[in-house]
């Protein structure tokens, strides 16, 4: 979009990037023609692209504008603070393949395999990338590349790697039905419209929603990300935005893998006022019916009457899933098995045990009310 606005010479353009350090070489690169530095004193402004960081004149955007058109030029204005009416905002700055190959082929290593680990990142990202993987493996084949770029990639804020291990999880039988029939298709699709793409489980507290995410993820045996969107919140324009856009790109790469996005709710409560979150669920809304990469997304959700429709209708994700308390009978089932991670399964135990959950069990009973009240029996009891 960025280079159809240039070619266009739209008189302002606004993007956003977070490599500061490359980024006029990557504009220069993408629209394919030389770029030069906007002064405010240059009177013979003439057919050209010019760009300045940050908006040059604010109160007068609208003689910026005018002298643009009649120089038949064009002002890309890179991280602006302010959303500024007179410009086109072209979004976040693509950055062009050729430079990536160009970068690349000055270490050596500009194989499509090798670019292909690279989508997503910056240029400064690329460089330093190659760079480490260099000093950590002496060589930058992509397997050690991917694997540098996921320990990097743990220090992206808002996405966060999450345990898959867990004692016990008495899986909820609707979502064991899905997971058994669609891990094939996961693992190895014979045809790219039959890969599973996500779920939304909705429930009360307690029930063992995220735990289900856990159980997706270790029954594929795939790594389970969590993304973590209040950390992407920024302060400036736009850089929410950015923000996620680099985070799914991230995720993209991580294929194959689950992302949870737990209490997906909470996101769109938020209270802002200037349209961020509507955008970044039409983002959001966008990457979940078109991203081609093996990633499940599982969202989680107290309160599935929050959440725009349009989230989850088919398409984005399979399925919703309601996951409800326990029965009395799941409940004491759940007891027995939570002794038995203690190895305390002996009959009587099983018994007192079992009686002490009917006589507490109620309507609101949770599995993680459950798991609590062994702890406590046990403890009362001094089993351990
Ligand atoms: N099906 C289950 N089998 C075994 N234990 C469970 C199950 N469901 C929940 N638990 C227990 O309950 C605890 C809480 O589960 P979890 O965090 O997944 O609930 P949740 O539905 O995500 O709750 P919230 O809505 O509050 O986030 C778990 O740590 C686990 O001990
Ligand atoms: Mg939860």
């Amino acid at each position: 979009m960025l280079e159809t606005a240039v070619h266009a010479r739209l008189p302002l353009i606004t993007t956003r990037t977070d490599d500061l350090l490359n980024a006029v070489d990557v504009l220069a690169a993408l629209i394919e023609e030389p770029v030069q530095p906007f002064s405010s004193y240059n009177s013979k402004l003439k057919d050209r692209v010019y760009v300045s960081f940050g908006f040059p004149d604010k109160d007068d955007a609208g003689g910026l504008y005018r002298s643009m058109v009649m120089a038949d030029s064009t002002l890309v204005i890179i991280n602006s603070d302010d959303p500024v009416p007179e410009a086109f905002d072209a979004g976040v700055m693509p950055i062009p393949k050729a430079l990536v190959k160009k970068h690349l082929q000055q270490c050596g290593a500009d194989n499509e395999e090798v670019i292909r680990c690279m989508t997503g990142l910056t240029i400064k990202q690329v460089v330093e990338l190659v760079r480490l993987t260099q000093a950590s493996f002496g060589d930058v084949l992509p397997r050690h590349l991917m694997k540098v770029r996921s320990r990097l990639m743990a220090q992206t804020p808002g996405l966060i790697q999450v345990d898959t291990e867990y004692d016990l999880y008495l899986p909820d039988p609707a979502l064991e039905k899905w997971g058994t029939r669609n891990a094939v298709y996961f693992l190895d699709p014979k045809d790219p419209r039959l890969v599973p793409r996500g779920l939304l489980l909705n429930g009360p507290p307690g029930v063992g929603k995220t735990m289900a995410a856990k159980y997706v993820a270790r029954n594929l045996g795939v790594p389970l990300y969590r993304l973590d969107l209040s950390a992407s919140l920024g302060r400036y324009v736009g850089e929410s935005e950015a923000n996620l856009s680099r985070l799914l790109a991230v995720i993209d790469q991580e294929e194959p893998c689950v992302l949870l996005i737990d209490e997906v709710e909470k996101i769109f409560q938020a209270k802002e006022d200037s349209g961020v979150t509507s955008r970044l669920l039409g983002q959001l809304l966008w990457w979940l019916q078109e991203h081609k990469s093996r990633v499940l997304t599982v969202m989680t959700t107290n309160d599935r009457d929050a959440l725009p429709p349009e989230l989850y209708r088919s398409g984005r994700i399979d399925k919703v899933l309601e996951v409800a308390r326990p029965t009395k009978d799941e409940a004491i089932a759940l007891a027995i098995e939570t002794l038995k991670t203690f190895g305390l399964d002996g009959a009587a135990k099983c018994k007192s045990v079992g009686e002490i959950v009917k006589m507490e069990y109620g309507e609101t009973t949770s599995h993680a009310d459950i798991v609590a009240l062994v702890r406590e029996i046990i403890k009362t009891k001094k089993w351990l």
